[in-house]
């Protein structure tokens, strides 16, 4: 990792004194945004940005608010002013790019004021930029209580904007299309195009000990920070004489596929943590028994319809083994699911196997064919039995093979907390820490939304935190333009285990079996998979995870031509680049692993046809391309599985012409040719 090089170039100005208000700036490194901050006659702190020398955001409210009235928003005067730059290149061990440039413009204002010293921090990058708090101030020892972050965002002008409601417990929620005016609360990262076409999104980073931000509207085309909170309302409990935020971000782009090509979140965190050897911590592909019991046709509770039994495991392994696929996954396979959703029954064992799952015979038996078993950890939000329990069960997999857990909190948490509340993200990051000290990787379902720590914790590597697969076998599902809205929203802050490549979309070879129970409240019986076959191939590409999961039946893929895309896949990428695409409607994405090439282009409920240069290719190489399409005749709601695969020579010089069916998509492999 390159070292971190910091010139301070100038300190302005020792400003006490002078009287308020004290303006300062700082511009991007190509001078497009800039940034301007000063405090009013009250001495409260306001920002305000532009962007292409235009009014982006108005001056906006900085500063907290705390239960005793400590003073964190006003009477601030500024004392001194500091100005650097950065500008490293470092690499991290896996990633949608594994080499990243980290190129800034900082500006560091040093506050006072009767109760505090605080530093705002103000990041300004060419695609976009952050700025955090760091606060001291003077206590008698008594805990610092947090009961508001004033911080805002006041667009200059209206837009549109995609997101998901604001909640404290979930993010497994429908996306909206809405005019910015429109929205009266949002989880982040929420997007948005402004009416001079600057797209844009505001998310954190470095979320630590702290808790989540969602934002709330304010005044006409305002948000303001609204915090997950403790039982009792506190939103942040604050121990010790200082307290530094996580990073308030905005993207900033002139196309939305820069949204995605940015690296402004991963910038913004703290470099890998993690010392010495990281080779334990490895990109995989990998098949489940997952689907199954969504679909309600195996069960997680053992009895005559368990999913996870041995033999059924091994048929797995086997699959596993013969397709290229480095790990499978297995639900169920510990005993306490009769307790999940039901606190009267025996609490989950993260070590006690059921009678039917012998798990030291199936680590011998994957270890023997070269595969990987992945843990999984449901704590149903139970997370004084999921920490007294953690040690030893992370020790215990690791000695049977095991280098990845799923872990999940499908439940409401212990004790009235919210899933991403300031207890709860300490818990995700004692978990992760943890599991670094035993060398394992976490793949979270309902966690704690992805804000960059897998730069810190390259072992955190990938989470849910979006409607994923599972909605499809359940619910009304995930419409067509979901897939499209992702890579523009939740993908912005991080890799996410959607989990694609359900081939039987329709449910036809599982629908009418007998064994088949509705688990589900939401079941109505009627759920399918709202896209072609050919999207669900590209949607491995799409929708970035480092751990990407096939998550079909094993034997839906037996025999099918399409399935050899996976077994081609490499999700172990050295290079993306997000080529195309508007939120909602379309996106093209390729990715280089080693010297093979991956594009996947999908598209809403709308056909249409994009025309992508090969220049990604490298020059002078000619390559073997196999394309998997939508047939003629595909449509993702009348004729969903209709493909068409064609193989072709290509070079760098030559163009694509990529047709997408209705809620369809297509996926390219590019082998070099020797
Ligand atoms: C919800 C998770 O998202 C899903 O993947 C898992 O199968 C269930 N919880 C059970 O743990
Ligand atoms: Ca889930």
């Amino acid at each position: 990792m390159n070292r971190l090089f910091l010139t301070i170039i100038s300190i302005i100005a020792m400003l006490s004194g002078c009287g308020r208000p004290a303006a300062t700036s700082v511009s991007s490194p190509n001078g497009k945004i800039s940034l301007d901050f000063h405090v009013n006659k009250d001495g409260a702190m306001l920002y305000e940005v532009q962007v292409n020398n235009k009014p982006f955001i108005l001056p906006s409210r900085l500063g907290f608010e705390e239960q005793t009235g400590m003073a964190l928003a006003t009477l601030f005067d500024v004392m001194e002013v500091e100005f650097a730059k950065e500008d490293e290149t470092w690499t991290q061990p896996w990633g949608e790019n594994k080499t990243i440039r980290n190129r800034y413009n900082e500006m560091v204002v040093h506050l006072t004021n009767i109760d505090a010293n605080l530093t705002m921090r103000f990041r300004l990058f060419d695609d976009g930029l952050g700025f955090r708090y760091e606060y001291g101030y003077a206590t008698d020892g008594s805990t610092l209580l947090l009961t508001d972050e004033l911080t805002e965002f006041n667009f200059a002008q209206n837009g549109v904007s995609w997101s998901i409601a604001a909640d404290f417990d979930t993010y497994e929620l429908p996306y909206r299309t809405l005019p910015i005016d429109q929205v009266e609360d949002a989880n982040t990262p929420i997007t948005m195009k402004t009416e001079d076409g600057v797209y844009a999104s505001i998310h954190e980073a470095a979320l630590v000990d702290f808790p989540e931000m969602t934002l709330v509207k304010k005044g006409n085309m305002g948000f303001k920070s609204n915090l997950a909170h403790w039982p009792d309302g506190v939103k942040a409990r604050i121990e010790g004489g200082t307290f530094v935020t996580p990073w308030r971000t905005i993207q900033i782009a002139n196309e939305a596929v820069g949204l995605i090509n940015s690296a402004l979140i991963l910038n913004l965190n703290e470099p890998c943590a993690i010392e010495g050897d990281l080779s334990w911590i490895r990109p995989m592909k990998y098949v489940g028994i997952w689907w199954g019991m969504h679909l309600g046709i195996e069960s997680w509770v053992m009895g005559d319809r368990h999913g996870a039994t041995t033999q059924n495991v091994k048929k797995y392994i086997d699959f596993a083994a013969a397709n290229n696929i480095d790990a499978v996954l297995a639900e169920g396979w510990n005993q306490g699911w009769e307790g999940w959703g039901d606190p009267s029954q025996v609490p989950f064992s993260y070590t006690k196997p059921y009678a039917d799952f012998d798990m030291e015979e199936l680590a011998r038996y994957a270890a023997e064919k070269g595969v990987e078993l992945i843990g999984h950890h449901e704590t149903s939000g139970h997370i004084d039995n999921y920490e007294q329990q953690m040690e030893e069960a992370f020790a215990w997999s690791k000695s049977l093979g095991i280098n990845n857990i799923k872990t999940g909190y499908a439940g409401g948490i212990t004790g009235g907390q919210q899933h991403h509340n300031q207890f709860m993200v300490r818990h995700y990051r004692k978990v992760v820490e943890r599991a670094a000290a035993h060398r394992l990787s976490i793949n979270a379902h309902e966690p704690i939304k992805p804000t960059g720590i897998r730069r810190t914790y390259p072992n955190m590597m990938s989470a849910e935190g979006a409607r994923g697969m599972e909605w499809n076998a359940w619910s009304e599902g995930n419409p067509p333009h979901h897939h499209v809205l992702l890579p523009f929203t939740r993908l912005l802050a991080g890799p996410m285990d959607y989990t694609p490549g359900v081939f039987d979309i329709l449910f036809e070879k599982t629908r009418n079996l007998p064994q088949r129970k509705k688990w589900n409240p939401e079941d109505k019986g009627n759920s399918r998979v709202n896209t072609t076959l050919a999207k669900q191939v590209a949607n491995w590409v799409v929708l970035y995870s480092p751990v990407q999961m096939a998550s079909d039946l094993v034997e839906h893929y037996e025999g099918h031509p399409c399935f050899q895309f996976f077994r081609y896949f490499d999700p172990d990428c050295d290079w993306s680049e997000a080529l195309q695409g508007e939120p909602g409607e379309f996106i093209a994405v390729v990715r280089r692993a080693k010297n093979k090439f991956f594009l996947g282009a999908t598209t809403n409920h709308e056909a249409r046809t994009l025309t992508i240069p090969l220049n990604f290719l490298k020059e002078g190489v000619a390559y073997k391309a196999i394309v998997y399409a939508d047939g003629d005749n595909a449509n993702w709601e009348t004729n969903p599985l209709e493909y068409r695969i064609v193989e072709m020579l290509v070079a760098s010089t030559d163009t694509l012409s990529v047709e997408m069916a209705k809620g369809g998509g297509q996926a390219v492999s590019f082998v070099p040719v020797e």
